[in-house]
């Protein structure tokens, strides 16, 4: 059956249709005129696009057997935006309900367009830095970022070089002119932490182009350390990238590199899965929803801290070692 999706949970309201295959997807992004995300402007944009965005993907609405949302991480306003259209819509088509975690989406996506089997992944956004693996019935989170995601670290250091946002791309840009100079390196066991890395950088009077080189080559060296970490902790051979901070090709070669040299495998999906896409919600709860996981309405309440390891994963059987 048809599954529609529905994602919202920060900057990109997309929506998705998706049966065996990807069927359809519609993206309306919303972009701060200055600054960063605001929360309830995001939540209103949202809201102005949703028919749109439905009515795009929507063409046979009898088809559809289930209506799956982002029921969480992410900002408030936003995912309530969501919510209500993803219940209205369910209750008047006569379908379940399904409830995604957002991460647990990335995850799946990224799996299901690369072909991975049992991958370690790292997970690096703007609001989120984690490293998961599957391992009895949960996406389990190895380590994480302690302060802020490693996109928003990025973005607030090209806030303030009054670079416009999201600064993840210009940043990549610049560095590929710079040189590398030592900035704070912050890895504590298996987790991460930004913010002392971004004031430095922030603080630094040197030449752009060397300190976007510096930050990015610091912040990518902890990404890897402890994804490295992890894949020898728990003896998997693959690693995924997903996230919005996927697309930088330069943590793309420092990862490849560290798998070529301990002779695991690298993925990382084309760039349409590794941002907020309504694929990853339409796809997951599609998992979902026949594994009979689903959702009544009045259970269906938001969770702006949804973790990827409250979701007990019934769709997957343990891999053969
Ligand atoms: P989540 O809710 O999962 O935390 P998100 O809402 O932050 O996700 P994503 O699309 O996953 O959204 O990621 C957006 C982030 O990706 C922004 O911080 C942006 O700066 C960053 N980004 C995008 N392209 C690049 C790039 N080429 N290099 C580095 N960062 C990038
Ligand atoms: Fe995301």
């Amino acid at each position: 059956g048809q599954i529609l999706g529905i994602e919202g949970t920060a900057w990109n309201l997309s929506a998705a249709l998706f049966d065996r295959d990807l069927l359809a997807l519609c993206s309306r992004p919303y972009s701060p005129e200055h600054g960063g995300i605001h929360p309830r402007e995001a939540a209103q944009h949202h809201a102005s696009a949703m028919r749109e965005v439905i009515a795009t993907v929507t063409k046979e609405p009898e088809k559809i057997t289930g209506i799956a949302f982002s029921q969480g991480p992410g900002l408030g306003p936003c995912l309530r935006t969501v919510a209500t259209a993803a219940r209205s819509l369910a209750l008047a088509l006569e379908v379940p309900l399904i409830g995604v975690n957002h991460c647990v989406a990335h995850v799946e996506i990224g799996s299901w367009a690369t072909g991975c089997r049992d991958p370690i992944v790292l997970y690096a956004s703007g609001a989120n830095t984690q490293v998961i693996g599957y391992l009895n019935g949960r996406y389990r989170i190895f380590g994480e970022t302690l302060d802020i995601g490693i996109g928003n670290a990025l973005d607030k250091f090209a806030r303030a070089k009054d670079l416009p946002h999201p600064g993840g791309p210009l940043i990549e840009a610049q560095a590929k002119s710079g040189t590398y100079f030592e900035l704070p390196y912050t890895v504590k066991g298996m987790d991460l932490a930004f913010s002392g890395l971004v004031s430095a950088a922030k603080d630094s009077r040197k030449l752009l182009s060397d300190v976007c080189c510096s930050l990015q080559e610091t912040a990518f060296a902890m990404c890897v350390e402890v994804t490295e970490r992890a894949l020898s902790l728990t003896g998997k051979d693959e690693v995924l990238l997903v996230g919005g901070v996927g697309a930088n090709a330069r943590l793309q070669e420092m990862l490849r590199i560290m798998c070529e040299e301990r002779g695991a495998h690298f993925f990382v999906p084309e760039r349409k899965y590794l941002g907020d896409n309504g694929a990853m919600i339409a796809y997951t709860g599609k998992l979902m929803l026949e594994s009979g996981q689903t959702l009544a309405i009045e259970n269906s309440q938001v969770n702006p801290s949804f973790r990827s390891d409250d979701v007990e994963v019934t769709w997957k059987h343990e891999a053969t070692p």
